[in-house]
């Protein structure tokens, strides 16, 4: 896993969109693979701007989203359909028909889990899949416990994923019980996963994803068995890291040899 450390969220989100746009620009066809949530509001606004200021074309992009509510409609400010038409589809020139998120409100949810999987698979796969972290090491909503192989699916929210999202709704019992997920084996067959995550309380799941076993515990740690993840944190989020200077070590040297300026023995 190649670990990138940042002073701060902002030059995270500047960080993370300079993976997103490098992709966009080399397959103006690209599928993406999209979060919610607090962590990647920084990397929208960045690709907004580039958008407007550098004309980052996204009129050809697909993408999906990881999850969304059981119960919400996509007219809900709370759902997670409004939350990437206000926080980004709306701000870029993507054909929003092109936009995948799951329907919290589907008939049949096994039926539909099912669609989305087949969707995934008709538009090629996901070529870079953009995830957060919850503090209990989740990524979507693959709780504690949710297989390692697991496809999209419903899944019941742990009371510490509540709590966590609370700050969004009004009171904390409006906070859905229920979502429909990507499941952990979804998520591994993307091309690259950009794992973001920012804050002094990502620092333990951090560290367990990075560092510790793999495990059904921490279903971010099954990131640890793909073969191209890019993590991008903060210097609060990197605390427990035991390899801090090591990843720095690495990206400095990844730089010299980039710019030509790496020393090999004997020069
Ligand atoms: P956050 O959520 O970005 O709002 O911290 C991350 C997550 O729960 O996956």
């Amino acid at each position: 896993m190649r670990v990138i450390v940042e002073s701060d969220s902002e030059t995270v989100a500047r960080s993370a969109a300079v993976f997103v746009a490098a992709l966009v620009r080399k397959k103006p066809t690209c599928v993406l693979g999209l979060a919610t949530g607090g962590t990647p509001l920084g990397l929208y606004r960045e690709l907004i701007r580039l958008h407007r200021e550098e004309g980052l074309d996204f009129s050809r992009v697909t993408s999906f989203n990881l999850d969304e509510y059981v119960g919400l409609p996509p007219t809900h400010p709370q759902s997670y359909r409004y939350f990437m038409k206000s926080n980004f589809f709306d701000h870029i020139n993507i054909d929003q028909r092109n936009t995948h998120v799951p329907d919290g409100r589907a008939e049949d949810f096994e039926e539909h889990a099912e669609e989305y999987e087949r969707r995934i698979k008709e538009e090629g796969g996901i070529d870079l899949q953009v995830l957060g972290i919850g503090s209990d090491g989740h990524i979507a909503f693959n709780e504690p416990g949710s297989s390692l192989g697991s496809r999209t699916r419903l899944k019941t929210l742990t009371s510490e994923t509540v709590r966590d999202n609370a700050r969004f709704f009004d009171k904390p019992e409006e906070v859905p019980r229920l979502a429909l997920t990507m499941g952990v084996g979804t998520i591994l067959e993307s091309r690259r996963c950009l794992l973001l995550a920012c804050g002094k309380h990502k620092a333990e799941a951090i560290r367990a994803t990075i560092e510790g076993p793999v495990t059904a515990q921490i279903t971010a740690s099954a990131l640890q068995l793909h073969r191209d993840v890019v993590a991008v944190v903060d210097e609060e989020a990197a605390t427990n890291l035991w390899r801090r200077d090591y990843y720095r070590e690495v990206e400095q040297a990844q730089q010299a040899l980039q710019s030509g300026k790496f020393k090999f023995l004997g020069q």
